[in-house]
């Protein structure tokens, strides 16, 4: 039987990292072609800053759960402390949408967004 190599908990966290990064630097792409009066047909990246964000969001939550399995039993549950980061990884997931539908929310998003970081981040560091 061949054996599959563990992904081990460091890997996760660059993994969970790298996700990050690419939502947060879609979200500033989305953020400054609303605010600079941009329309969706003119966002001549859409496509590729869709997929980024995508595949950004995916490896935050697949990486996110996988960090848990290595410092946690899964039979333990859920813990608190990632409720709240759920919840902002879905207001992020929504975030490109809601700027594209009302391009005056650009402004609001500047703080919002990092906000929303900061929080997540707060909870990954301090929750021990
Ligand atoms: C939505 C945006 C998110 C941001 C910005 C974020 C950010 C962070 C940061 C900065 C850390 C600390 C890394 C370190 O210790 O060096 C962390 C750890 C962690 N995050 Fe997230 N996170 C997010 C979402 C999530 C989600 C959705 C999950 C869901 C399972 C999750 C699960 C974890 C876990 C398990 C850790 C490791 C905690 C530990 O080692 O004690 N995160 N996150």
């Amino acid at each position: 039987m061949p054996t599959i190599p563990r992904v081990s908990y460091e890997f996760y966290k660059v993994l969970h990292v790298v996700g990050i990064i690419l939502v947060f630097m879609t979200l500033g792409a989305s953020i400054l072609h609303a605010a600079n009066g941009g329309t969706r047909e003119q966002n001549t990246s859409r496509k590729l800053i869709a997929a980024l964000s995508g595949i950004g969001l995916l490896l935050i939550i697949v990486a996110g759960f996988g960090m848990l399995a290595r410092i946690q039993s899964m039979s333990a549950g859920i813990p608190g402390w990632i409720h709240p980061k759920l919840l902002i990884w879905l207001l992020l997931a929504a975030a490109p949408s809601v700027i594209a539908r009302k391009p005056s929310s650009a402004k609001i998003m500047w703080i919002v967004v990092p906000l929303l970081g900061a929080v997540a981040a707060y909870l990954g560091i301090s929750h021990k």
